[in-house]
């Protein structure tokens, strides 16, 4: 195992009917400003749960956080928070609302120009508090420190962390994705099993319990995401699916083992471009890349093979190959395209998605740092 550090200090209130809790959560003389999307928590009655548990408090909204979250959007609402005093944010919506609030928590208390945090990674020394109450299960952004902010202009989708962008607090009540569209479930599935997959599926060093830790959060997916679709209001289901993508990207299963984060580095270059959902691009980008790696995997293929999907019979290459089309199966089951075909994207884009890639420095990404442009280059052709 290797040396690792692991400090989360996000308090997660789980259940349902916990949003009233944000009463004993939020500051009593807070001015909060409630950062949400594009209306869904209008419609599903979630924005009235939160403005009732506000009660007294001087509380305003910013509505419009788009998914893959832009900061043209998010500029706007520093803007506002600046002109209304506000001094706590309340992120409720999916991830895309958690990364964008921690842009304005950020940038709120950021000298210079905020894009910086991206383009340059200026470091973030300080953010403005903040809370949130999440109704999309999948980025994990409800408890760990990461955000993914787009550059509309420039067509840039870049991600910064920083110790100030803990959320300190998140609200988890599983009823509150009961209104999720099917195509937003089969999403938070699949990119709940690719930040597993990308801190697991690397090689070994003897770390027995966040590999079965792991495990266990990719069978849970396994078995809860298609329950997930053909039983929307299964508050079981829901429940499971929920703390299952929390803990996915959390930090825990992480500490102590090798990441890679290549398929993400892949993926977001594919949403900059083309505009899929992230999950999208993580389906089309996970089986590709794992049989260009194959040989650097192999060892933790064959484990995944056997511990997830019960693959136990032939050579070692046919058990890797079955691993693999399981994985691929299994997206596809879940109702997400795993080819760039099958979403209108022609082999014509890979020239750009790699020089995007070279641009942004993704040149030697992967748990060993040897996933060259080159490599790459092969990743997006299989994937067409
Ligand atoms: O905008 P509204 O109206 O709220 O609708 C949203 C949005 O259209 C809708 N939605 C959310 N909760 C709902 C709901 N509709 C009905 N009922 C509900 N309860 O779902 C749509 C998608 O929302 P979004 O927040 O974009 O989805 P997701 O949570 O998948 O977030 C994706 C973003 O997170 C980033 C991605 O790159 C992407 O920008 N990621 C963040 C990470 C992190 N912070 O650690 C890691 C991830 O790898 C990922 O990169
Ligand atoms: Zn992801």
């Amino acid at each position: 195992m290797q040396n690792f550090t692991f400090h989360n200090p996000t308090r997660i209130i789980f259940g349902e009917g916990q949003i009233a809790a944000l009463d004993t959560q939020v500051p009593r003389e807070a001015r909060v400003l409630i950062t949400c999307g594009g209306g869904s928590i209008k419609s599903n009655g979630v924005l009235a749960q939160v403005q009732a548990a506000l009660g007294e408090r001087a509380s305003f909204v910013f509505e419009g956080i788009e998914p893959n979250p832009t900061y043209e959007t998010l500029m706007q609402a520093v803007a506002v928070a600046r002109e209304r005093n506000i001094d706590f944010l309340l992120a409720v919506g999916g991830g895309s609302v958690i990364d964008g609030t921690k842009f304005i928590a950020a940038a709120l208390k950021f000298n210079g120009e905020p894009w910086d945090i991206l383009a340059k990674q200026t470091p973030v020394r300080d953010a403005v508090p903040f809370g949130s109450v999440l109704t999309l299960p999948a980025t994990g952004s409800e408890m760990n420190n990461g955000s993914v902010i787009s550059h509309r202009a420039n067509g840039d989708k870049l991600f910064f962390t920083s110790d100030a962008t803990y959320p300190l607090f998140s609200v988890l009540d599983p009823t509150t994705t009961y209104s999720l569209p099917a195509r937003q479930i089969a999403n938070g599935v699949v990119d709940a099993f690719v930040h597993t997959v990308e801190q697991y599926l690397t090689y070994p060093v003897d770390a027995k319990v966040q590999d079965r830790f792991a495990e266990g959060l990719l069978l849970t997916l396994t078995e809860v995401g298609p329950q997930a679709l053909a039983e929307p209001k299964n508050y079981a289901v829901r429940a499971n699916l929920m703390w299952t993508a929390t803990l996915a990207l959390n930090g825990l299963i992480g500490a102590g083992v090798p990441q890679d984060w290549a398929t993400h580095m892949l993926g977001h270059e594919i949403t900059a471009l083309h505009g899929l959902d992230h999950a999208q691009t993580l389906a089309i980008v996970l089986p590709a890349m794992l049989t260009v790696r194959k040989e650097q995997k192999r060892a933790k293929l064959l484990q995944y093979a056997e511990r997830v999907w019960n693959i136990t019979e032939g050579s070692e290459d046919e058990r890797i190959d079955a691993g693999i089309a399981a994985t691929r199966a299994f997206f596809e089951r879940m109702t997400v395209a795993t080819r760039l075909r099958d979403y209108k994207v022609s082999g014509e884009s890979v020239a750009t998605l790699i020089a995007k890639l070279e641009e942004h420095g993704m040149t030697a990404l992967g748990e060993r740092g040897d996933v060259t442009l080159e490599v790459s280059r092969r990743v997006y052709e299989l994937a067409v």
